[in-house]
């Protein structure tokens, strides 16, 4: 039986009709065609992944707020990306440098050679958003917007996306964009004795997110949460 999907429809063609799933998905799936114009300030919106875990605890223990200034260098199709992250009051930041090419981003080497995984552009029908698919960590989403919150439909969209994929529900970042006067986290100077209580606070609103991830895992990927786990554990022992 077909399931239908109205909403992602609605907001890529501003009409009521109903398509089916695969439709949709198909649209959205694809890579973005227009040569987007990335300089500028970027917000992360919303994240998803193949597995829930990565946003899950993402927004669990940090619930970060992060916001990215790209601008073009001096070599065609090479980018410098700042981001500025906030955790709990505490901000942190870091730049690297990305060639764009063909709907998709790559880090590159020292002589801006691609290098490591690409990452795609994908079609939305959000007109001031991009959404990024890496491979990173199994696959990720991230859906980012030049405005610091979207609407309800244009994230609901994103979710027909990680549906589509069969990737987990998104989880929204932080919205506070304030980087001004914000203390850096890695300042040995700065007051965090406040950070556990934070923490803890954050962890008991929310601690239902890794339970349902946990369940979601054992239940329908058995063998993503086994390779996570082996993953984990190769990690913590590396013998
Ligand atoms: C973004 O980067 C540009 C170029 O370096 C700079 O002029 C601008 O002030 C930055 N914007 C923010 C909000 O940091
Ligand atoms: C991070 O921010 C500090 C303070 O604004 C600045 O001095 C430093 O250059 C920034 N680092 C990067 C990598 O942009």
């Amino acid at each position: 039986m077909m399931k239908t999907l109205c909403v992602a429809v609605v907001v890529l063609s501003l009409t009521s009709v109903c398509q089916p799933v695969s439709l949709a998905c198909e649209k959205l799936l694809k890579p973005e065609d227009k040569g987007p114009d990335l300089s500028g300030i970027w917000y992360f919106i919303a994240m998803s992944s193949q597995s829930c875990w990565v946003p899950t605890l993402l927004n669990t223990v940090a619930w970060p707020s992060v916001r990215v200034n790209i601008t073009s260098k001096d070599t065609p199709n090479i980018y410098n990306a700042r981001h500025d992250i906030k955790i709990y009051g505490y901000c942190s930041n870091y730049s690297d440098t990305f060639l764009y090419q063909n709907n998709a981003m790559f880090d590159v080497d020292s002589d801006n050679a691609p290098s490591g995984e690409q990452e795609v552009l994908l079609q939305t029908g959000c007109p001031d958003c991009h959404v990024v698919k890496s491979d990173e960590f199994a696959g990720i989403l991230v859906l980012f917007s030049r405005r610091k919150t979207v609407t309800a439909a244009e994230l609901k969209e994103f979710e027909t996306q990680t549906e589509c994929l069969g990737w987990s529900k998104p989880q929204v970042f932080n919205s506070d964009h304030n980087y001004e006067n914000c203390p850096l986290i890695d300042d040995d100077n700065i007051d965090a004795s406040g950070l556990p209580t934070k923490f803890f606070q954050r962890l008991k609103n929310t601690y239902t997110e890794p339970l349902k991830c946990l369940a979601e895992n054992l239940l329908y990927y058995p063998s993503v949460a086994y390779n996570w786990a082996q993953q984990g554990l190769a990690n913590i022992w590396p013998f």
